[in-house]
């Protein structure tokens, strides 16, 4: 692309919309991807220029998320998501006939610049998929027949507004509501419950519910909350900066394969979302907070902008509100750009600064000093609705749901091999069966509950219970059928780490790449049980010496399936004794080629090694 006046012009228009912040630079180049269907090297150099930031800073952040492009993409850039349930349902298929329509292979972009492809993480969509994206949107339900549409509006170059709506139809897809989704609040409510007994009383119920974190981590919401408000002043002697400014992040990342909870709670709730974050503002004194959305969920976009406008107009934001001198509160939308380990708390803050989402070193922990350094609150989509309703109805009432440790209810996304995937709430400490019962599966191998990262279920265990003290879950819960290969499942999470791993730490970016070749290894037949062992050894490994959350799990699908289906792996390994991994002579061909030498003495012998 030869660069113009014009084109410059562009680029000052798009940072200057975004206020020339540095803070907004993902924004920025996620807004340069749209209109370039790439990140040129020209509009890096005018982005850094205008916020006066080094090129590598703008570079290495295009470089870092996936949704955003050095090279040219198509004028129509459609994925498929690689997620195992979509894999199941015959994304690898329709890829390949699509790439064969097209006329160009994924992760290219075709000669005339019509149109790219490529695979994407889950999209969030797997209660209805086979599912992808086109430029950023939803794509549902894809069939033969849709592939075939789809192609032909492409040749016909038709802008997406004009695609049919059905393509992009995306159902909340609610099978079992519980707690929280039977009692939805109304606009309003519990924010004038809690500005008429005060935000003190509004912590004491959050407090007496005893809510956790729904993220994941089950953190207590309440002593994040507490620490926040009242943190110390200094960090280590360090005075922390702008002690009066807190903020509260609502984490909308969303990104565990198999999980698309949030996505229903934002779709239809996002007045609850939005209420429950603006009492945590009351409660900590907090002026701004943001919503942190992934990027895979940018069709949720306008709405939930429409329902922060209708909040201004309620006077259930910004200045004053309800009446209430002093209490100011603003809501932003930040986008991600396709990066798994933006969910981390600390990761998503460096994200919203500007920066590559790598994990801060903690402590000290966003409480004490988190977005721009000031103590934030970072919860869940879940938590926040969950607040609201306890906001309102009572703590009393919310702790009579689930178990001693575990109060409340918990929202599950339910893919897989069943009857009827969607959403499903229960109290905690519902069992394992009784969600398979209530969903229609049979003859179920295993289930993966909490996503890649959480554990893998056989059948000797589906008395367990979904709680923090036994199986703790975000809310994805994949079912797999007698039909399935556990190898597959394990080879597609093992890939999934290794393609998300940040690069920060060694053992994580280094250990899940030399652990996804093992699994293929396996999986291609070429292992020995010697392997095994040192596969083991390097999982633990990667699990105990990682820096953040993401290592910390990245093993758990090698781990769990050797412990609960070692005959798996047994019946893979054909050879008695170790056999290499890739072909060394093979390798050294450059090297020979260089050298300009292929006598037998340039060649490695490698049988028997
Ligand atoms: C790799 C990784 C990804 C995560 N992704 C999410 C996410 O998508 N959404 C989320 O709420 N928490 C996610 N978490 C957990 C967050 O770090 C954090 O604990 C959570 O947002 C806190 O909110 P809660 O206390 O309401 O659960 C992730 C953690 C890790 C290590
Ligand atoms: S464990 Fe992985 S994702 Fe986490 S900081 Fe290290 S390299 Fe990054």
């Amino acid at each position: 692309m030869t660069w113009s006046e014009t084109e410059q012009e562009k680029i000052l228009g798009i940072v200057y919309k975004h206020g020339s912040r540095q803070t907004q630079l993902l924004q920025i180049l996620r807004d340069v991807q749209e209109e370039f269907h790439c990140v040129p090297t020209e509009a890096m150099v005018g982005i850094s220029n205008e916020l006066k930031i080094p090129r590598t800073q703008v570079q290495e952040l295009v470089e870092f998320y996936s949704l955003l492009s050095v090279e040219q993409q198509g004028h129509f850039h459609i994925l498929l998501s690689d997620s195992i349930t979509d894999h199941m349902l015959g994304s690898r298929r329709l890829m390949e006939y699509l790439s064969a329509k097209l006329g160009v292979e994924p992760g290219e972009t075709r000669a005339d610049g019509r149109v790219s492809l490529g695979f994407t993480s889950c999209t969030g969509l797997c209660d209805q998929g086979p599912a992808g994206l086109v430029n950023g949107h939803w794509l549902s339900r894809l069939t033969g027949d849709r592939i075939d549409s789809i192609v032909e509006l492409v040749e016909r170059n038709m802008p997406l507004e004009n695609w049919p709506e059905e393509f992009f139809k995306v159902e909340d897809n609610i099978q079992i509501p519980g707690l929280l989704l039977e009692n939805p609040i109304e606009v309003g409510a519990a924010l004038r419950q809690a500005v008429r007994n005060g935000f003190d009383e509004i912590f004491e119920e959050i407090n007496r519910s005893g809510l956790r974190g729904r993220g994941g981590a089950g953190f207590e919401t309440s002593w994040k909350w507490r620490y926040c408000a009242e943190g110390p002043e200094d960090y280590n002697g360090l005075p922390i900066a702008g002690l009066h400014e807190r903020y509260v992040i609502c984490n909308a990342d969303e990104g565990e394969p198999g999980t698309f909870k949030d996505r229903i709670l934002l779709n239809s709730h996002a007045h609850q979302i939005f209420e429950g974050m603006t009492i945590c503002a009351g409660v900590v004194g907090a002026k701004q907070g943001f919503l942190y959305l992934r990027g895979e969920y940018l069709r949720l976009r306008p709405q939930l902008e429409a329902v922060l406008a209708d909040r201004r107009r309620k006077n259930l934001l910004g200045e004053s509100i309800l009446g209430r001198q002093g209490f100011d509160f603003e809501i932003e939308i930040y986008m991600g750009a396709g990066a798994y380990v933006c969910g981390e708390e600390s990761a998503l803050i460096e994200s919203m600064e500007g920066k590559r989402g790598v994990p801060r070193i903690r402590p000290p922990y966003p409480v004490v000093s988190g977005y721009l350094g000031k103590p934030t609150v970072v919860n869940n989509v879940e938590t926040f609705a969950a607040v609201s309703a306890i906001a309102l109805y009572g703590g009393a009432w919310f702790a009579t749901h689930g178990t001693e440790k575990s109060k409340g209810s918990k929202i599950i996304s339910v893919s897989g091999n069943c009857e009827r995937p969607g959403i499903y709430e229960y109290d905690f400490g519902v069992t394992v069966a009784e969600i398979l019962l209530d969903c229609g599966a049979e003859n179920t191998l295993a289930v993966q509950v909490g996503g890649p990262s959480g554990s893998i279920i056989s059948g000797r265990e589906y008395h367990r219970q979904l709680a923090f003290e036994d199986l703790a879950t975000g809310g994805s819960f994949m079912v797999f059928d007698k039909s399935c290969d556990i190898l597959d499942i394990v080879r597609n999470f093992t890939h999934f780490f290794a393609h998300e791993s940040c690069g920060f730490c060694t053992p994580c970016r280094v250990g899940t790449t030399l652990l996804k070749n093992e699994v293929d290894k396996i999986c291609d037949g070429h292992s020995a049980a010697l392997d095994l062992v040192g596969m083991t050894s390097l999982a633990r490994f990667i699990k105990a010496a990682s820096h953040c959350g993401l290592g910390q799990s990245a093993a758990n699908p090698v781990l769990g399936t050797l412990s609960h289906f070692p005959d798996a792996y047994k019946d893979r390994l054909k050879a008695v004794s170790f056999e290499p991994g890739f072909d060394l002579d093979e390798s050294l061909e450059t090297a020979r080629r260089m050298s300009m030498r292929d006598d037998a003495m340039a060649h490695l012998e490698q049988e028997g090694i």
